[in-house]
């Protein structure tokens, strides 16, 4: 555990006494991130690695069991106290078994929050095989053992149950290691064909003759090499799914013949002049922009509108952050099940964890998943996972630029809103420079500390 000034969310609707116990935290140390509502809270949470979460168990509409409930569920690490209104026994013991550290009655002194969360700190600290770290993932938030629960993945669940009841060609676009081939796979296991065939070509990954062959099969001396007669994989593929990865990589002629198995069924092994009708279900993939290679002549426009009948588009990683943290849990799991002896309850450490949900993530899913095995690697023997065992470049990611560099326009994106949290990142970036120091913060910002004291009361409130 380091020293690094703890980041906490504080949740109460009660304004006056969240702002008076947030500014003390503040002076004793703690990044407080207030929150006036459970939803509020949720939002928060999705967006950021707190180390602690502080919440009033009664809150008006999502309550604070909920938001305990998703925060650990999320961040099996984090420190969750819960504040209870009425001093009921039974709700704390509720909370404590839900997976909360500790909690703290209504009314109770400052002095005595301080002391609960250093106690829980140092409870976490000491504790070295701990359980409820083994949180299980919902199955709810996986369709076929796909992790995410962002807006943009609950869309493509939803997108990837309605097509797996058609049998509709589907175009599968995305930067590589989004999962391309594991939604194709989805679609595949939750269609009617899902007691056939699933059968996959990459379609850049052989020479151009081979790949012919590969796809239509041939008679036995059709080409040099050709010593025997063979299937091809639209043949293996019938009745099932055959999965055309990278289609943007196949040649004008290939194209052509493509086109005419998707529109007619029907195709001839090379070197024979038997037709042969199929029924299979056309899933493809690519990570080219496949209306640019049409423009540009390297595409058929009738073959790209006979693909592209559903589009599918998979976000990068840097677009939906928020699941990273239950990727990582995903893979933890995983990864941890398949070591011998099985490593139980390995988590991430709520900075390393943030260090991961700033980084930009070129190689988006996959490469997460390589240095979750790397980190896992590289700690024998240990039950958190910490900054160090990240490679150089996402140990380097800046946890505070988040909503200044990487803008995109969300559904639910509100101009205000991506402000505030700019703001507020500036504000916490000096604040982190000057160990929390609001006149020197104030300073590095050339504002004036009050103004700087202002602004702050002003972005965690709303
Ligand atoms: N949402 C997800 N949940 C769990 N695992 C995922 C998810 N997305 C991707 N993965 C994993 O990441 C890796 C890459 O996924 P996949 O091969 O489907 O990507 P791709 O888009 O086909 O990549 P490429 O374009 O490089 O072929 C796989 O190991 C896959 O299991
Ligand atoms: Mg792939």
């Amino acid at each position: 555990m380091t020293d690094a000034p703890k980041h906490l969310l504080l949740v109460d609707d009660e304004a006056a006494l969240r702002e008076a116990i947030g500014e003390r935290l503040g002076d004793h140390g703690y990044h407080v991130v207030q929150a006036d509502s459970g939803e509020v809270a949720i939002d928060r949470l999705a967006e950021f690695a707190f180390d602690v979460v502080v919440t009033d168990l009664r809150l008006p509409g999502v309550d604070g069991r909920r938001v305990i409930e998703v925060a650990l569920e999320r961040y099996p690490d984090i420190v969750a106290i819960v504040i209870t209104g009425y001093g009921t026994v039974k709700d704390a013991v509720d909370a404590i078994k839900q997976g909360a550290a500790d909690f703290i009655t209504k009314p109770f002194q400052f002095d005595a929050l301080l002391h609960v969360l250093g106690s829980a700190f140092e409870q976490r600290r000491l504790r070295s095989e701990n359980d409820y770290l083994r949180s299980q993932l919902r199955e709810r938030y996986r369709i076929d053992g796909i992790v995410g629960h962002s807006r943009p993945m609950r869309e493509l669940f939803q997108l990837l149950e309605t097509v797996a009841a058609t049998s509709s060609t589907v175009l599968i676009t995305g930067e590589t290691g989004t999962g391309k081939e594991l939604a194709a796979r989805a679609i595949h296991h939750a269609s009617a064909r899902h007691g056939q065939r699933f059968v996959a070509l990459n379609c850049s990954a052989i020479p151009e003759t081979l790949l012919e062959a590969e796809l239509f099969g041939h008679v036995r001396g059709a080409f040099t090499g050709a010593v025997s007669a063979r299937q091809g994989r639209l043949e293996t593929a019938n009745r099932g799914t055959l999965f055309l990865d990278e289609v943007g990589t196949m040649s004008p002629a290939l194209q052509a013949k493509l086109l005419r198995v998707i529109q007619e069924r029907e195709f001839e092994r090379i070197g024979d002049s038997h037709t042969i009708r199929i029924d299979v279900r056309v899933i493809a993939a690519t990570h080219d922009d496949l209306k640019q290679l049409v423009a540009g002549g390297g595409f058929r426009e009738d073959l790209y509108y006979r693909l592209n009948v559903i589009p599918i588009h998979l976000p990068p990683l840097r677009e939906r952050r928020e699941d990273i943290p239950l990727l990582v849990q995903h893979f933890l799991q995983r990864m941890s099940r398949e070591t011998s002896p099985p490593r139980t309850g390995v988590t991430f450490s709520q900075e390393a964890m943030r260090r991961l949900m700033a980084y930009g993530w070129p190689g988006n899913v996959r490469q997460l998943e390589n240095v979750v095995e790397r980190a896992l690697a590289l700690s024998p023997g240990r039950s958190q996972i910490d900054v160090a065992d990240l490679p150089p470049d996402v140990q380097q990611a800046d946890t505070l630029e988040g909503p200044g560099i990487d803008w995109f326009a969300e559904p639910d994106f509100s101009y205000d809103e991506h402000v505030r949290r700019i703001e507020l990142a500036l504000i916490d970036r000096a604040l982190e420079r000057t160990g929390g120091n609001k006149r020197q913060a104030a300073e590095l910002l050339r504002l004036k500390r009050t103004t700087l004291i202002e602004k702050l009361k002003r972005l965690q409130r709303d």
